[in-house]
C-alpha cells in the first residue's frame, strides 16, 4: 500500500498542507522508531509506511529540509538547531518540542504516522504524551532497533543520501546502479555532514546518554518492542512485523 503524501505539512510546518490522495488506510497506525544513528530506522520506516499507509515523520528531515532553504529565510532558531546537528549533538529539547508542537495537524492526520528520531529524550517523550492527550490520540507501538557499535559506524560512514528525494544507499551494502546518482530520481548522492567519523562518535555518545531512560519510558507503558537490526533490511522488516503483531491487533 503506497499512500505516501508529499509530507509538506511536516517538512515545511506553518500553514503548509500535504498533497493527499483520496485513498486512506483502513485505520491510522501511530508508531515510533527508536535506535542509535545508523541502525536503519529510515530504511525500515520506508518499508513500514508502505505496509501501514502511515506518514514518515523524521525530525532530522525537517532540519535537513531547512538547510536547503535560502539562508536569509532560515529563522535564527533553526540556524541554532543546524549548528548542533552539524556537530552531531542533540538539538535542545525546547527547540525540537516547539517544532513538533507547530505540527500538531500531523499527529491528528487520518494516515497515521511513524516518528523516526523523535522523541530522543524523556523530556521530549513526556511532552509528546501531553500532545497526544491534547489531540485525543493513542500511540500503538514503539520499536527499538539494536545493533553493535562497529556495525553502526560501518553503515553510517558508507551511507550516501540523495539530494533530490532523500533515498539512502550504502557504498558496499546497497550501491546505486550508477555511481553518484540516485536510482529512483537521478538526483546527486552526497555524504551527510554528520556522517564523518568524528561526528559519528559524538552522535553515538549522545545516543547512549538518553537511550536507556527513553526505552524505560515506553516499556512502562507496555508499548516497547526491541528488534535486532543486524540482518539485511527485508529480514529486519519481517522481524519488526512479527514483534509488532501483538500490539497492532
Ligand atoms: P536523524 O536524521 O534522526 O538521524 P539519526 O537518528 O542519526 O539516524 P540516521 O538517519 O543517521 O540513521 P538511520 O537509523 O535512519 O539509518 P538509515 O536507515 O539511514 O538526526 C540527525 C540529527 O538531527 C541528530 O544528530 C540531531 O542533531 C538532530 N535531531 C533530530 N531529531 C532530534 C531530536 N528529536 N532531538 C534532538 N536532536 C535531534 O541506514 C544507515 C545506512 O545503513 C544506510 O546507508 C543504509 O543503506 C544502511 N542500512 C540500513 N539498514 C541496513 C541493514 N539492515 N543492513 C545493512 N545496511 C543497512
Amino acid at each position: 500500500m503506497n499512500l505516501s503524501t508529499d509530507h509538506a505539512a511536516w517538512l515545511k510546518g506553518g500553514t503548509a498542507e500535504c498533497h493527499k490522495l483520496d485513498v486512506y488506510p483502513e485505520r491510522a497506525y501511530r508508531m515510533i522508531l527508536l535506535g542509535a544513528p545508523g541502525t536503519g530506522k529510515g530504511t525500515q520506516a520506508q518499508l513500514l509506511c508502505e505496509r501501514f499507509g502511515c506518514c514518515h515523520l523524521s525530525t532530522g528531515d525537517v532540519f535537513r529540509a531547512a538547510k536547503c532553504v535560502d539562508p536569509q529565510n532560515v529563522s535564527p532558531v533553526m540556524q541554532r538547531a543546524l549548528g548542533y546537528m552539524q556537530r552531531g549533538e542533540l538539538v535542545p529539547d525546547e527547540i525540537v518540542i516547539d517544532l513538533v508542537g507547530e505540527r500538531l495537524t500531523c499527529l491528528k492526520c487520518d494516515y497515521g504516522f511513524l516518528f523516526d528520531g523523535f522523541p530522543r529524550t524523556v523530556a521530549q517523550a513526556e511532552c509528546l504524551d501531553q500532545m497526544f492527550a491534547k489531540v485525543g490520540i493513542v500511540l500503538d507501538a514503539v520499536v527499538s532497533y539494536e545493533l553493535p557499535t562497529q556495525e553502526v559506524i560501518d553503515r553510517l560512514s558508507g551511507r550516501r543520501t540523495c539530494r533530490g528525494c532523500g533515498a539512502t544507499y550504502h557504498v558496499k551494502n546497497k550501491p546505486s546502479l550508477r555511481e553518484g546518482a540516485c536510482d529512483a530520481c537521478g538526483g546527486e548522492l552526497y555524504q551527510r555532514v554528520d556522517d564523518k567519523a568524528e561526528t559519528i562518535r559524538v552522535r553515538l555518545q549522545e545516543y547512549e546518554k538518553t537511550a536507556g531512560p527513553l526505552r524505560d519510558h515506553y516499556r512502562c507503558k507496555n508499548l516497547l518492542v526491541c528488534v535486532s537490526a543486524a540482518d539485511a533490511p527485508p529480514r529486519v522488516f519481517e522481524q519488526t512485523l512479527e514483534a509488532l503483531q501483538p500490539l497492532l491487533t
